[in-house]
């Protein structure tokens, strides 16, 4: 079974909203994949996903049961089959702490679906529009994601 990592700054907006995503989509697609995600800071270590994205995403069918903010830690590298990050502060931050035998597995997200903006912005100090936003890149780069698992 493959794992997968989605990895933001906080792990409370953008990499919850992956995890929650793409777990809805790969439990519909038939594909057994273990999913998971975490934040390179340890600030909200132990508090559940951020309320709004829980409410956009739950909007749209997502679920966000049992997250909690963990940081990412050293074994993940070696854990996981694709360690997906958010944006390229994101990026630089973990292939800085990922051993040089695991660099191949970690990637900006939206590599995948070709996304020309290639970062999930933050949307932590934005409004509603950052939230719905982060939602439509993401689910796009899900079902890229799915079609390359699949393939595989
Ligand atoms: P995330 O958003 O990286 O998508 O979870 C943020 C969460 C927390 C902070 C920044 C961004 N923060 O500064 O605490």
């Amino acid at each position: 079974m493959k794992k997968v990592l989605f990895v933001c700054l906080g792990n409370i907006c953008r990499s919850p909203t992956a995890e929650a995503v793409f777990k809805k989509m790969a439990k519909e697609a038939g594909l057994k994949v273990e999913i998971d995600s975490a934040g390179t800071i340890a600030t909200h270590t132990g508090e559940a996903p951020d309320s709004r994205s829980m409410e956009h995403g739950k909007k749209r069918g997502y679920s966000f049961h049992g997250q909690f903010s963990r940081k990412v830690k050293q074994s993940d590298f070696q854990y996981f089959d694709h360690i997906f990050a958010m944006d390229k502060s994101n990026l630089r931050d973990l292939l800085a702490q990922c051993p040089q035998e695991f660099q191949h597995k970690v990637q900006l997200f939206l590599t995948l679906s070709g996304d020309p903006e290639q970062e999930v912005p933050d949307p932590y100090y934005g409004g509603d529009a950052g939230f719905e936003r982060v939602l439509e890149l993401v689910e796009n780069a899900s079902t890229a994601l799915i079609t390359q698992l699949k393939s595989a």
